[in-house]
């Protein structure tokens, strides 16, 4: 059985004012024990989605299943299955962490004793045993995610919904998380998380839907994503700016990104050869050159014509001219 089936749900939003279709049509299935990733950047519709999966927020049209249980019509079976760390939380700050554990373990319906047990566990889980006795809000941001990824897990769900785990956190903190969501999912966890890191969606996720702008626009795994470019991604520097604009002018199929030129092409390796000659018996000299294998960014900027934004990698890498999208 799938542990989630996402049937082109969509959610509007009404108001006086306006009409905002924050999820147009989005659709995907997540088998049991896996990580799946939803990556989009910023205003995509992935909070929306988790919000609607999760019975938080009612779906507009299409359907949703939990392990076979109707989100709409089984919403409180649902609850039961899943647990959510959602982006923002209002988690009380004046009360310890183990206080904390222990509050939401009663409310889950736990015994005192069971609940001092599970609240040790938890702790010890999300490496927050020695922090436990401290008030939250003296917790740093990557003990807070800690903190909301333990709280999630309370009564074992068997699906976990995860949104932006890590955003905002130093890489230090953030690769902290990744470990220990790997190992929940190794304990048998699914995990479901949102991300607009391109690193995180690469490094955690077993499969991953690209989602811009309410659509689900390709998916995957990350090879696979990668390999529907069709090819390798050829990257050549230069001496000097002169020298860049000449070999533009010649390598007709180049796009500058920064001080580089990039090009697609089936067999990178093989295809050097090729562009260096045609460089060279027009006197220009090549200071780099490689071949490598595409990123996700730029399976994002093939299947949206952008680059993905609020990314360390698109902060430091805006193409200088934008892509020719090539005729398929
Ligand atoms: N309660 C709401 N009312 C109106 N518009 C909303 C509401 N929640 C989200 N939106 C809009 O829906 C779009 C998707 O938002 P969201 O799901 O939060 O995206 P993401 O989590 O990918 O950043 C955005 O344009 C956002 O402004
Ligand atoms: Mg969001």
């Amino acid at each position: 059985m799938l542990a989630v089936d996402v049937k082109n749900i969509k959610k509007t939003f009404t108001s006086k004012q306006d009409t905002v279709e924050a999820v147009k049509d989005v659709s995907f299935q997540v088998e049991q024990g896996e990580i799946f990733g939803l990556l989009g950047p910023n205003g995509a519709g992935k909070s929306t989605t988790i919000l609607m999966l999760t019975t938080l927020l009612s779906i507009t049209d299409g359907s949703a299943s939990i392990l076979g249980i109707d989100v709409e019509t089984q919403d409180k079976e649902v609850r039961e299955k899943i647990g959510v760390a959602l982006q923002d939380t209002g988690i009380d700050k004046i009360l310890t962490g183990r206080e904390l554990f222990f509050t939401t373990c009663r409310l889950w319906g736990y015994s005192k004793v069971d609940s001092e047990k599970r609240t040790k566990e938890l702790l010890e889980l999300v490496g927050l045993t020695e922090a436990g006795d401290r008030r939250v809000k003296t917790y740093s941001g990557g003990m807070k995610r800690r903190l909301d990824l333990g709280l999630s897990l309370v009564h074992s769900p068997e699906i976990l919904f995860l949104d932006e785990p890590t955003t905002g956190l130093d890489p230090g903190s953030r690769r902290v998380l990744w470990e220990e969501i790997k190992r929940l999912r190794d304990s048998g966890v699914t995990i479901i998380l949102t991300t607009q890191y391109l690193e995180e969606a690469d490094e955690l996720a077993d499969r991953i839907a690209i989602i811009d702008e309410g659509l689900v626009v390709a998916e995957g795994t990350s090879d696979e994503l990668k390999a529907s470019i069709g090819g390798d991604v050829i990257t050549l520097s230069f001496y000097s700016d002169e020298d860049l604009e000449k070999a533009k002018n010649i390598l007709t199929d180049a796009v500058q990104s920064k001080d580089e030129l990039r090009i697609t092409v089936a067999d990178g390796a093989s295809k050097i050869p090729e562009y260096i000659n045609k460089l060279i018996s027009e006197g220009i000299e090549v200071s780099t050159v490689s071949a490598s294998k595409p990123t996700l960014d730029d399976v994002f900027l093939e299947v949206t014509g952008n680059r993905l934004e609020g990314t360390e990698k698109a902060a430091e890498e805006k193409p200088t001219t934008t892509r020719k999208r090539r005729g398929r």
